[in-house]
Formats: structure tokens, C-alpha cells, sequence
């Protein structure tokens, strides 16, 4: 199974970063092909926590890791990471894509500044500029790698890009503030210097390792109700982070992809705003958020946490042809009795088995929940991932077997802890 996609099913912060780790440990390479410094990936290694936000996961197993052209790369974030996994020994075999676009402190400027304009339509951003970078890039303005490579490119690229945002600055947002041209050139410049060895045709490295038979895994970030596309517009992100986001954001044929696994956690969580059917504001809510540590990795921010909810992840498997689930945090629901699952929205009188487009209707479906029996709340959970799927308690089954039945797809992975251990693979 050479060419392996993991997305997330939900709103994001589904546990990738963990399952992209321990599946790394089978794999050649690992590929991230979507999104920017605004995602967080958290490993946990032998009591060690590592967070990344641009390196794959895949680092912490010695794998090649490659950044590809569709994610948009913070040059301070990454010369950071760099810098840090050197300081705990590691020596990151990174590959960069000439293709991916840069991200600028301007665009975290105007991502602030658009926040401040949107009003309602406000995504709760993470501030990182990752919408003004692709909506650069989509309007033809942005700075690619490459172009920090060639100082006459960057030069008059720059020129053009930095005269623009001044003029966006000053007399759209009213802002005073002034660009230093020359000091984003030599910034640039010098990032540019500093990743010259990563940087590489990540489509061609990929495409060679897929034909000389090699795993790869293609690492989303963010999770599919944030994509631009199929996600809750205009509540997501800029980037599409479903799996056909790994042929575009790489460079590689949907012809490549063997298996897509989709990553989803036992609740729901959501930082930013937007409709969330499901959401608990009351003390199950606060409990699942701490039980879980549900602050943003980025942020800081408390996440929105709510039952799971079925409907997303039945969306999910559909437009990413999910063909195996993964379950994390299943042990975030320990003591919490009855737990709650929703099956389908109730929209004015109808029932509604999918995500509407719109989001005034989308704001007024009513979850129609199944109950079931939660199980004890002290679990030694390090022992049941030693013995495996057995050794789950029987109400914990009972919820896993309840999720294949009304989503159709095996769960083949289940997550009971943030370690990389606390992994059971159910026939494993
Ligand atoms: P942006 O990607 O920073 O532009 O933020 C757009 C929306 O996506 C906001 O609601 C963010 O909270 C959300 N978002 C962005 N990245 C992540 C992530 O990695 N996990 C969860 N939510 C995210």
C-alpha cells in the first residue's frame, strides 16, 4: 500500500499528528500537503512532547519528511522547528517544495485586519496569515520558494507585492503602518539562503518513491469541515485539506493514492467560530475539555467541544473516500455516563443525513441523538493498550461497534492515550 493519505473527519485537532507518527514508523516518507504555521500536530514520545506545525510528523522516526507546494510555509516557524529538533538531536531529513508559497508578516497583518472587517462571518482565525497567502497566491501575487532563490525574481516580485499592501494597509484598512521593502526583501533573502539545501521538486522525490515502490504517507492538516471547498464556508480555512488535496497539494495522480485513512476523535471540538450542532456548554463540556486538553496548540484558545457527531463523519467518508477509520481520545470520555451520539439533523420537521450548504440552515439543524452506556472512570488505560482490543471495556466496544454500524467503515486504529503506545490496532 504504497500511497497512503490521513485526513482529518471533523473540524481539525482529530489527533493526526499522533497516528501520522505511529504509522510513520512503517512508512519512507511523509508528505504534508496542505495548510501552514496555523496547524499544531502534537507527538508524545516516552513522556516527551513534541509540536509541530510545519515539519510532518514523521520526523520523530528518523523518516524523509517534505513539505509540498500546497502548504503555504512561515519561515520563522520553520527555521524554529528546525532549530529545536536539532537542540533534541535530531537531524531532520527535509525536503521543501520549490513550489510552496511564503508567508509574509504582512499577511498576518491583513489576516487581523480582514478579521476585524468580517463581522459574523469572522472565522476566529489563527492569525498566522494563512487566508491572505492563499488568496495571493490564487490571484497570482505570491512569492514562491524558488523565488527566494533567484534575488531578481524576489526583487521585483516583492516590488510589486509590497507596493500593493501598502496601498491595502493605508487606504483600505486605514492603517498606519509602513512597510520596510528593503528589510522583507533581505529577510526573505536570507531564509532563502538558510532552506537552499531542502528545497527540491517534492512532486518529482514523491513520485519516484511511489514508482520504486516506497510508503508514503501524504499528512493533512486541519480536518475536512475546514476545507475551502467542502468545508463550513466561510467558517474554515484557506487551504483544501480533504485527501484530493494531497494530488494538488504535492503534485501527485489520484491514481497514486492506495488508501485513505480518516482520523476521528470519540467527541467533537472545534476552536473558531461557526455552527457546531453538538456542542456542550455546560459541565460535560468543560469536563471533555480538560479530560482532553482541548486548547488550541497554536492559540491557546478553549476549543468548543461537543458530542460526537455522526453527520460530519459520514460527509467525510464520502468526500474523501475514507476507507478506514482511525478512533482517537477515546479515554477523554472516561466516567461520563450516558454518552451521546449524534445520528442526524432535525431541520424544521425533515430530517437531514448530511451537511447543507446553507449556513442559516446548517445554524438550525437539531441534533437527533442514540444513547449509550459510558463505561468506569478509572481505566487503566496503558494496560488495555498493552493487551489490545479485548481488554476495552465492554461499553467502550459497544460505542466503537455503534460508529462502524451507522458509518459502514472499519475502525482499525484506536487511540486511548496521547502516547505513542497507547495505540491498539484492532487485529493487530
Ligand atoms: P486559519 O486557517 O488560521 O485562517 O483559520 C481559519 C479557521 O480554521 C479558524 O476557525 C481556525 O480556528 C481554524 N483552524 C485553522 N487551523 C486549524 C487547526 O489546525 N485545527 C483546528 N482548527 C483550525
Amino acid at each position: 500500500m504504497p500511497g497512503i493519505v490521513i485526513v482529518g473527519t471533523q473540524w481539525g485537532d482529530e489527533a493526526k499528528g499522533k497516528i501520522t507518527d505511529f504509522l510513520a514508523g512503517d512508512a519512507d516518507c511523509v508528505v504534508r500537503y496542505n495548510g501552514g504555521a496555523n496547524a499544531g500536530h502534537t507527538v508524545v514520545v516516552d513522556g516527551k512532547t513534541y509540536k509541530f506545525r510545519l515539519i510532518p510528523s514523521g520526523v520523530l522516526q528518523g523518516k524523509k519528511v517534505y513539505i509540498g507546494n500546497g502548504v503555504v510555509v512561515d519561515p520563522e516557524v520553520l527555521l524554529g522547528e528546525l532549530e529545536d529538533l536539532r537542540r533534541e538531536g535530531f537531524n531532520p531529513d527535509l525536503h521543501v517544495s520549490d513550489r510552496a508559497h511564503v508567508v509574509f508578516d504582512f499577511h498576518k497583518l491583513e489576516d487581523g485586519l480582514q478579521e476585524g472587517l468580517k463581522g459574523n462571518l469572522r472565522a476566529g482565525t489563527t492569525r498566522r496569515g494563512i487566508g491572505p497567502t492563499y488568496s495571493d497566491k490564487t490571484a497570482r501575487f505570491g512569492i514562491r520558494i524558488s523565488d527566494l532563490l533567484d534575488e531578481a525574481v524576489l526583487r521585483s516580485k516583492l516590488k510589486i507585492l509590497v507596493d500593493f499592501k501598502q496601498r491595502l494597509i493605508s487606504h483600505v484598512y486605514n492603517e498606519d503602518v509602513r512597510l520596510d521593502e528593503e528589510e522583507i526583501f533581505r529577510k526573505a533573502l536570507n531564509f532563502g539562503r538558510s532552506i537552499s539545501s531542502y528545497v527540491c521538486d517534492v512532486s518529482a522525490e514523491i513520485n519516484g518513491a511511489l514508482d520504486r515502490g516506497e510508503t508514503v504517507i501524504f499528512e493533512g492538516a486541519q480536518g475536512t469541515l475546514l476545507d475551502i471547498d467542502h468545508g463550513i464556508y466561510p467558517y474554515g480555512t484557506s487551504s483544501n485539506t480533504i485527501a484530493g488535496g494531497a494530488c494538488t497539494g504535492v503534485g501527485v495522480s489520484p491514481k497514486k493514492i492506495d488508501k485513505i485513512i480518516g482520523v476521528m476523535k470519540a467527541y467533537i471540538s472545534r476552536v473558531g467560530t461557526g455552527p457546531v450542532p453538538t456542542e456542550l456548554k455546560g459541565e460535560i463540556g468543560d469536563r471533555i475539555r480538560e479530560a482532553g486538553g482541548e486548547y488550541g496548540t497554536v492559540t491557546g484558545r478553549p476549543r468548543r467541544v461537543g458530542w460526537l457527531d455522526l453527520v460530519p463523519v459520514k460527509y467525510s467518508i464520502r468526500i474523501n473516500g475514507i476507507d478506514e477509520l482511525v478512533v482517537t481520545k477515546l479515554d477523554v470520555l472516561n466516567g461520563v455516563s450516558p454518552l451521546k451520539i449524534c445520528i442526524g439533523y432535525e431541520y424544521e420537521g425533515r430530517r437531514l443525513d448530511t451537511i447543507p450548504a446553507n449556513i442559516r440552515i446548517f445554524e438550525r439543524c437539531k441534533p437527533i441523538y442514540e444513547e449509550l452506556e459510558g463505561w468506569d472512570a478509572n481505566i487503566n488505560w496503558k494496560r488495555v493498550a498493552e493487551k489490545g482490543y479485548d481488554a476495552l471495556p465492554r461499553q467502550a466496544k459497544e460505542y466503537l461497534e455503534r460508529i462502524e454500524e451507522h458509518v459502514k467503515v472499519p475502525i482499525r486504529i484506536v487511540s486511548v492515550g496521547p502516547e505513542r503506545r497507547e495505540t491498539i490496532v484492532l487485529g493487530g
